[in-house]
């Protein structure tokens, strides 16, 4: 499922990025190299990147 149409970014990706060591919303995106687009998956975003850390045993983070 993607979590960011304009970028192609998918949850698998993110959940990539985050075990990469990306904790932030601003780190996930520099680390799936997104580009600016019509900023409506923001709210998706730091929810896949909860999930994504939870999987991973990770408290989630407000940052
Ligand atoms: S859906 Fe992510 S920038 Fe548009």
């Amino acid at each position: 499922m993607y979590v960011c149409i304009c970028n192609a970014v998918s949850e698998s990706d993110v959940h990539t990025c985050v075990s990469a060591g990306a904790e932030s919303i601003r780190q996930v995106k520099n680390a799936c190299g997104w580009k600016p687009g019509c900023g409506s998956c923001t709210a998706r975003l730091a929810e896949a990147i909860g999930r994504a850390r939870a999987s991973a045993g990770a408290q989630p983070s407000a940052a």
